[in-house]
């Protein structure tokens, strides 16, 4: 099982003199097939602690581990691999690139790890069904709607079925009926292919679904408990 760690992390920003601290010795230890929400108000560094967990931001002071390896240890093409191979990110906003179709869409990481084959386009038709946007495979993105675009950026998070899935507000940019889809959908995929869930969030509705729930509060990491 693998184990993605973070030890005595802190990360502060400096903007024209002044250094604000968003997050302080924080330690979290995730294995696969947990579901961690991370929740608190806007500005309390949810978005940061993401962003350092899959190694797309350095900390500041404190390490991150996955297993043994040491993320300060590697090459920007280390930590470029790390991700290919174990991470997958949804964000609020769906990132999607405008010049492919849904399918093409779905299909980048596959080709970035060489994988794209009849197998694996296999796979990607059979995720495309399970989220309901099979129909739409070959549209671009900005002909769906806001539901269906997140729909396709999950698609495109699990089709190399990665061991930790990072969540930004997946539910922050849709309207009840959407986010409550997309929240079953997120929990279903997670316990079908055994993928670990690291989500920031507002929505008490998403929240409530977590094993795990931890708020960002003055610096320090709380776990919540129900
Ligand atoms: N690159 C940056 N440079 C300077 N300050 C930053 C940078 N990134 C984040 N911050 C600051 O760090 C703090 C935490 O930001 P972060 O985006 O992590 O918050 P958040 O909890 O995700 O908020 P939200 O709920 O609004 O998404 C904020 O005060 C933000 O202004
Ligand atoms: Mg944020």
């Amino acid at each position: 099982m693998s184990k993605l760690e973070c030890k005595d992390l802190s990360k502060s920003f400096s903007i024209s003199g002044d250094t604000i601290e968003v997050i302080n010795n924080i330690n979290l230890s995730i294995t696969e097939g947990d579901k961690v929400a991370i929740t608190g108000k806007s500005g309390a560094g949810k978005s940061t602690l993401l962003q350092i967990l899959a190694s797309l931001d350095s900390p500041t002071s404190g390490r991150v581990y996955l297993d043994k390896t040491d993320f300060a240890s590697l090459s920007n093409d280390g930590l470029s691999q790390i991700r290919l191979h174990n991470f997958g990110f949804v964000y609020q906003f769906h990132h999607l690139l405008d010049d492919l179709s849904v399918e093409e869409n779905i299909s980048i990481p596959l080709s970035l790890k060489n994988e794209l084959n009849s197998e694996s386009k296999i796979l990607v038709n059979k995720i495309m069904k399970e989220l309901d946007i099979y129909e739409r495979k070959n549209h671009l993105p900005w002909k769906l709607s806001g539901g269906e675009k997140q729909r396709v950026a999950i698609a495109r998070a699990i089709v190399t079925k990665p061991k930790f899935l990072f969540l930004d507000e997946p539910t922050g940019n849709l309207d009840r009926k959407n986010a409550s889809i997309i929240q079953s959908l997120i929990f279903e995929m997670s316990d079908k292919y055994g993928i670990a869930l690291i989500s920031a969030t507002h929505d008490n509705d998403f929240i409530s679904s977590f094993e795990n729930i931890y708020e960002i509060s003055g610096t320090k990491l709380n776990k919540i408990y129900e």
